[in-house]
């Protein structure tokens, strides 16, 4: 079995896209081995537990207050993560961007879901950015992409799968982010099906 992490800050529906796809044999010999979740509140914890898979709550605001690098949260989450022989680790909407101190714990094996395509509106408002861009009339589309996270560059690794999303004269923020994330939770599942081989 091939273990993955998969790492959240939110409402974990492309984790949970990642659990069906477990489920329904889409992902056949993957394993979602550990779920870590910065954030106290994030519902994914709640569908990791549904799924019964290992949950690790592991914010970095103790790292801030007693004044440690983010590279000493990295280096040890990147060891907690090790301790589950996990062999893929999946950034599934976690907001929290590595050094190398991750990094290198998992060459070539970290994995980050954006929402826009290569070389566009980066960072955690992508999608944002997009729809602010297409009301200034600088685009028609945006889109999603899976990427490999070789080193410190947000949002900017190898693309490993991209699809592009049309922006609707009628959208609103709200419609153009719910056809987003239903491209994401089908592209991601594909992607990894297509890197775990
Ligand atoms: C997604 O658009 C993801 O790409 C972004 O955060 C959003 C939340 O995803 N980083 P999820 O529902 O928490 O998986």
């Amino acid at each position: 079995m091939i273990n993955l992490a998969v790492l959240i800050s939110g409402n974990g529906s492309n984790l949970q896209a990642i659990l069906d796809a477990v489920d329904s044999g889409d992902l056949p010999g993957a394993r979602v081995a550990l779920v870590v979740s910065n954030r106290k509140d994030a519902y994914g914890m709640q569908r990791a537990f549904q799924h019964g898979a290992p949950v690790v709550y592991f914010p970095k605001l103790p790292y801030t207050n007693a004044g440690r690098p983010r590279a000493d949260y990295d280096a040890d989450l990147a060891r907690i993560v090790q301790s589950f022989d996990v062999e893929w680790v999946v950034q599934a909407g976690w907001m929290h961007i590595f050094t190398d101190a991750f990094i290198r714990a998992f060459p070539n094996r970290i994995v980050n879901l954006h929402p826009a395509l290569p070389g566009t509106f980066p960072g955690a408002r992508g999608i944002a950015d997009a729809f602010d861009a297409y009301r200034r009339g600088e685009i028609d589309h945006t889109g999603v992409m899976v990427h490999l996270v070789p080193d410190e560059a947000v949002d900017a690794g190898p693309v490993v799968a991209q699809e592009v999303v049309p922006i609707l004269p009628d959208d609103t923020l709200e419609s153009l982010e719910t056809r987003i994330h239903a491209v994401e939770h089908r592209l991601l599942v594909s992607a990894l099906r297509q890197l775990l081989g």
